[in-house]
């Protein structure tokens, strides 16, 4: 028997690096998938398929011996199989470009989890959740666990480290345009740096999560209003905030107005120093949007919030 799972990715919207010193950030679920394919094996090893590579192992194996990206459905599957006989049979397929701040990880959790643990039974999605976020934790030790919050059930999500996770109810159509950068960077290099910068300019910095605040506040109310051109404007605005705390760069700079042409507002999404942006379209200058991005050579493609979440069939 197989069991299959599909995860999407993510793009946090407003509040990222803010949102480390207690800031509201707003993230949202993308219709670009991982998938996992998940089958039980007669013969006793962990064997998994990838884009990025394999990785086939005995079981219990101590995760802190093993270096690959795919550690975490090692994680899952060997918790899986503890009391079996059987082997388990992965194989992993993504739309999602990996490493650039878009949530593949998360999403590889979350399908990885529901995948594996089906073959051995009906899971809630909240027990899926939670088991993704410890295989991520495999990876990320700290992470908050929203990124596989939102990954697991889709739509937007207001996230503070005080009150956690809240679902946004509205259903905004807009577009985003997502351009790679194709500049490698390290979620963690980039945040230190940001503390470097918080540490020399405190009051300025204070000023800027204040300001942040209210911004994230004012998003809430025009997403209910699906007010696409004032969103816009506030995705400027949180550039702003970014470009001052030193996340940019000038292949980020140039990205980004590339994307003003015709877009109602572009921003960098998560960490910054190299990764993604997104500029914000509906249907009358999506197209034109992404002409912009072609035209200057720039890998981009165009995704819609998913309201599904984890899917397995
Ligand atoms: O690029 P990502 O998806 O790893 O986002 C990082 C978001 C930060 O706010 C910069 C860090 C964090 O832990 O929230």
């Amino acid at each position: 028997m197989k069991s299959k799972a599909s995860a999407p990715g993510k793009v946090i919207l407003f509040g990222e690096h803010f949102v480390v010193y207690g800031v509201k950030a707003i993230l949202c679920a993308i219709n670009k998938r991982i998938n996992v394919t998940a089958e039980k094996s007669q013969e006793r090893k962990i064997s998994i398929k990838s884009s990025i590579g394999n990785l086939a192992l005995e079981p219990n194996k101590s995760i802190s011996e093993i270096d690959s990206p795919l550690k975490p459905f090692y994680y899952l599957a060997n918790k899986m199989i503890q009391n079996q006989n059987n082997g388990i049979k992965i194989i992993v397929e993504s739309e999602i470009p990996l490493g650039v701040g878009l949530g593949s990880s998360s999403a590889c959790c979350v399908a990885g989890a529901a995948a594996i643990s089906r073959l051995f039974g009906k899971i809630s999605k909240e027990e899926i959740l939670k088991l993704a976020i410890e295989a991520e934790k495999t990876i990320f030790e700290n992470t908050s666990g929203a990124d596989c919050t939102v990954c697991t059930y889709g739509g937007i999500m207001e996230f503070d480290k005080e009150s956690g996770f809240n679902k946004i109810k509205s259903k905004p159509n807009f577009h985003l345009v997502i351009a790679n950068s194709n500049i490698e960077h390290s979620t963690k290099s980039v945040v230190a740096r940001v503390r470097e910068f918080k540490e020399k300019n405190e009051t300025q910095f204070a000023t800027l999560c204040n300001y942040e605040s209210e911004l994230v506040r004012e998003v809430l109310g025009l997403l209910k209003e699906n007010n696409v051109k004032e969103l816009g404007e506030k995705v400027i605005q949180n550039q702003e905030y970014l470009e001052t705390i030193g996340i940019s760069n000038d292949r980020l700079r140039e990205m980004i107005q590339i994307g003003l042409n015709k877009s109602f507002g572009a921003k960098i999404t998560g960490a910054g120093g190299g990764g993604c942006i997104f500029a914000l379209t509906d249907e009358s200058n999506l197209d034109q949007t992404i002409m912009q991005f072609k035209e200057k050579n720039y890998e981009c493609f165009s995704v819609k919030i998913d309201f599904k979440g984890l899917d397995t069939f």
